[in-house]
């Protein structure tokens, strides 16, 4: 599936990658540095913090508790959009998918 990923002075950088696998181990794995991702996707760093375009928001599966509480701790400004992506599970379904990247994690 085809990822595009914005960055905070707006360029978008195309990520083809495999379904199954997460948002942030996709972005990871592609040297994607906005992600940092430092517990590893355990939901207890907060540092894989984006916003999903708000076309696509509504088309995942909510946020469980946990992932909202870990929010709070996220750096950049939390927005109704914002998510931790290492809990976006990539499906085919959201192959064209468009996200966020904020200007930090820290
Ligand atoms: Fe740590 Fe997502 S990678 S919360």
């Amino acid at each position: 599936i085809t990822l595009h990923l914005v960055t905070a002075d707006q360029r978008t950088r195309e990520l083809r990658c495999a379904p199954g696998q997460s948002l942030m181990k996709a972005a990871v794995d592609a040297g994607v540095d906005q992600i940092a991702a430092d517990c590893g996707g355990t939901l207890t760093c907060a540092t894989c913090h984006v916003y999903v375009d708000e076309a696509w928001a509504a088309r995942l599966p909510a946020p469980v508790a946990d992932e909202t509480d870990m929010l709070d701790f996220a750096a950049a400004p939390v927005k109704p959009n914002s998510r931790l992506s290492c809990q976006i599970v990539l499906t085919p379904d959201l192959d064209g998918l468009v996200v966020h990247l904020p200007a930090t994690q820290y």
